[in-house]
């Protein structure tokens, strides 16, 4: 599976979804999450993230690992979303802010 990592907090683009074949991403107020059970691996949304947010499970580091539990879980009480939408105004000011967690919303 596919992983929505820190980076997509506050940032939440939202171009992955435009892109993915399985609708496999899940809103909550400031970061998306992926189903890992209905990700297909197929590497589309990597390229369309403007934070590069989305990592392969098996190429986490460290510092990613826990983002794998928190997809899974989050993904399976947030809605799904399968349209692009504005990103937050201040998205772009976020964007490389480290160290994000403590801001994650759910
Ligand atoms: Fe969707 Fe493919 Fe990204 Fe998985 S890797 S979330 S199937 S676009
Ligand atoms: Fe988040 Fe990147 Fe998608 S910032 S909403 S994973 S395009």
């Amino acid at each position: 599976t596919f992983v929505v990592t820190d980076n997509c907090i506050n940032c939440k683009y939202t171009d992955c979804v435009a892109v993915c074949p399985v609708d496999a991403f899940f809103e909550g107020p400031n970061f998306l999450a992926i189903d890992p059970a209905i990700c297909i691996d197929c590497a589309l949304c990597v390229p369309e993230c403007p934070a590069d947010a989305i990592v392969q499970d098996t190429h986490l580091t460290d510092a990613q690992k826990p983002y794998l539990a928190i997809n899974e879980e989050l993904a399976a009480k947030w809605p799904n979303i399968i349209e692009l939408k504005a990103p937050p105004e201040d998205a772009d000011v976020w964007n490389g802010v480290p160290d994000k967690l403590a801001l994650l919303e759910h």
